[in-house]
């Protein structure tokens, strides 16, 4: 493609899609590893009152757990009573909940061996037991987090947050409330667990908000997590990016807030993770920037492509396009061999499970033409057929005999070039 064209469509040179992963983080099985456990050096002995009273608490808060998102309930008589609770992100769906407390329970056994008192927690939930009546008692004695790898000078999290630690109190009965933005890709929450009352989890808040304040607000994504409450603020789409290659959407499920995201590397890229993971976060931060009001956005790359929209376009045509011609004249011979090779890939692509389609017509000893169309999966059979022949009706037209040609919709693409683009060993891996 000439340069003259790039300086136009930077974010657009030589984009390929091809991938294949497909990921919906909102339906996927999460997996849950334990951030951090405290336990305490009080021990109890094996077959004490104690020791019965806490398998106790931990099967009814399992049992629970495939019905409530947050509770506290206690076990045993005194002085062998055990306090329990366990939380989960008020966002969470019931299976995952249950999933992230049964595996709270075995982990915190683990982690914790005989211990009287045990808070363990993970990305989505914490489980915390102990021998004394914490119940009501704002523990601010947590910890934070934050992203190394991104800056921020803007207040808008410190003012999303401020809000959030308000209204969370007040957001009865879970105490948990979250904001999703998508022009900002900001995404935040804030949480008490069941035993406070509105004061106390308001004080608990309040007090977690001043320690991150002190020392964490200039990172872009950062987290305080307190036995009694968290906060937590996150760029939701390179969070959600999945470490591989592939084709993810995400929703967060804030109900005015709805954001739906998109995102493919190039199917080449599924072993090299590292590069369609650089992408996708140079991509999801370029969005933000060179797109800051918008509420939807499609970016093309070199390796990747993300989209996002505050609408499910999940399964439309997307007929936002761009095409691009190459600047040199092929014959007409050429032209008809490669269009004719197009138009039958397209029909390929659409049989083929990964909607993608490759190839590569001979023309003369020094010239060949290489072709790869694809659709986005969450396409019908149907639609990605339309969107490819559409796109192809209009390459056809606006770049006649020249020797390249691509067209990018939200939806589908195709590329055409007289070298070859794409690994051509994938030609064997799609069916031609
Ligand atoms: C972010 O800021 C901190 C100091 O506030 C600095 O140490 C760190 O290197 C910065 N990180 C980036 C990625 O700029
Ligand atoms: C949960 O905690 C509250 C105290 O904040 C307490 O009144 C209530 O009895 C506890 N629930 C159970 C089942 O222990
Ligand atoms: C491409 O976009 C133009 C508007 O920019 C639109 O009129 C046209 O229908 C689109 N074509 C296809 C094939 O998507």
């Amino acid at each position: 493609m000439a340069s003259h064209l790039l300086h136009h469509f930077k974010a657009l040179s030589y984009l390929f899609f091809l991938l294949f992963i497909y990921h919906n983080t909102a339906m996927a099985t999460l997996t849950f590893k334990p951030i951090k456990a405290n336990c305490a050096t009080t021990r109890y002995t094996d077959n004490s009152p104690f020791s019965t009273n806490l398998k106790t608490l931990l099967s009814t808060l399992k049992d629970k757990s495939s019905s409530s998102i947050s509770i506290n309930e206690t076990a045993g008589k005194a002085p062998a009573t055990v306090f329990g609770l366990y939380f989960c992100t008020g966002d969470l769906s019931k299976d995952n909940c249950q999933a992230c407390i049964q595996t709270a329970i075995k982990d915190i056994i683990d982690s914790c061996p005989s211990s009287k008192q045990a808070i363990i927690w993970y990305d989505y939930c914490e489980l915390r037991y102990s021998d004394t009546n914490f119940f009501g008692l704002p523990d601010t004695n947590g910890f934070s987090m934050i992203n190394v790898n991104e800056n921020t000078t803007s207040s808008r999290p410190v003012e999303v947050v401020s809000q959030l630690v308000k209204d969370a109190p007040l957001a009865q009965p879970l105490m948990f409330k979250s904001q999703a933005f998508i022009s900002e890709s900001l995404y935040a929450l804030a949480q008490c667990s069941s035993d406070l009352r509105s004061k106390g989890c308001s004080d608990c808040l309040t007090t977690i908000f001043a320690n991150i304040k002190a020392c964490c607000t200039s990172s872009k994504g950062w987290r305080f997590l307190a036995p009694s409450c968290w906060i937590r603020l996150l760029s939701s789409l390179t969070k959600n990016a999945p470490a591989m290659a592939g084709f993810f959407y995400t929703i967060v499920r804030e109900k005015r807030n709805m954001l739906y995201g998109l995102a493919l590397c190039r199917g080449d890229l599924q072993n090299k993770r590292d590069d369609c993971q650089s992408c996708l976060n140079d991509a999801s931060r370029s969005i933000v920037e060179d797109c800051p009001s918008k509420a939807q956005a499609i970016e093309w790359y070199e390796k990747c492509f993300v989209k996002y929209s505050n609408q499910r376009f999940f399964g439309m045509l997307d007929t936002v396009n761009r095409t691009l011609c190459g600047v040199e004249q092929v014959s007409a011979d050429a032209d008809c061999a490669t269009e004719k090779l197009a138009r039958s890939l397209i029909n390929d692509a659409v049989k083929n499970k990964k909607f993608v389609s490759a190839g590569k017509v001979v023309i003369s000893s020094s010239l060949s033409s290489y072709v790869l169309v694809q659709c986005s999966r969450d396409l019908s059979k149907g639609r990605c057929m339309q969107c490819l022949q559409r796109g192809m009706d209009k390459v056809s037209c606006e770049c006649k005999l020249t020797n390249g040609w691509r067209y990018l919709s939200g939806s589908c693409t195709l590329r055409y070039e007289t070298f070859p683009f794409f690994d051509t060993a994938i030609i064997s891996t799609v069916s031609l």
